[in-house]
């Protein structure tokens, strides 16, 4: 299992905003959209191996997690708009507890940040995408190493303006190593989509 995380310092956890102007009425919910697209989609198809948690702490009185599973999820299409119908219907049924519960088919939604899942991330080895961390290429087993690379992975990752203290604190307390895509700071979705190309070719 591949496992994405982004951490948004600013993006709310509620349904009202303007399809037609994502980025200022929502706290850049627009990031997140694009790094959902990254990560769960290839050309005509889902990556079932895949699952996104999208950790909205935009409200600080009141942080949502939204997990979108690859292998469940039906009718994702790739475009901005549709993706953000989607998740405005998930945030139109807020959730009621810290244990997620299901909105539609393959998403789920909690009240809570990252500590929500970290249960799930028990047996997945952990890394967190730093520009200043090792180079990835040379940090995961070569596609001529013996395979595989870890059956379950996890990749924490920023929104616009990067990781905070406390989510930084908790991703640390998992073990995670750091580990960087290149030597530009680039947009979160960007890094996701090289990050799946490198275990693409190493376990394709
Ligand atoms: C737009 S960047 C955030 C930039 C922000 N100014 C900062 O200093 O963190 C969004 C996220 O993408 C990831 N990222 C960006 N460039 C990266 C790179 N070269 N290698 C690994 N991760 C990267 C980091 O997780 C970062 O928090």
């Amino acid at each position: 299992m591949r496992r994405f995380v982004i951490v948004a310092q600013k993006a709310r956890a509620s349904a009202d905003f303007l399809l037609v102007d994502i980025p200022s009425t929502s706290g850049r919910l627009d990031v997140l959209l694009r790094c959902l697209r990254a990560a769960l989609l290839v050309s005509h198809g889902v990556r079932r191996d895949t699952i996104v948690y999208l950790v909205l702490l935009g409200d600080p009185e009141r942080p949502v997690t939204l997990r979108i599973e690859g292998s469940a999820s039906r009718y994702l299409r790739p475009d901005e708009r549709s993706l953000a119908t989607v998740i405005k219907k998930a945030l139109a049924l807020p959730p009621a507890t810290a244990a997620f519960s299901q909105v539609r088919a393959g998403i789920m939604i909690a009240e809570g940040g990252i500590e929500t899942f970290e249960r799930e991330l028990a047996d997945s080895k952990v890394y967190l995408l730093d520009e200043a961390g090792e180079d990835l290429r040379e940090s995961l087993p070569t596609a001529r190493e013996s395979l595989p690379t870890p059956t379950d992975v996890t990749f924490f990752l920023g929104d616009h303006i990067g990781l905070d203290p406390h989510a930084l604190a908790r991703i640390h307390a998992f073990g995670a190593r750091a580990l960087c895509v290149g030597p530009l700071s680039l947009h979160s979705e960007d890094v996701i989509t090289l990050v799946h190309n490198e275990l693409d070719r190493r376990t394709a």
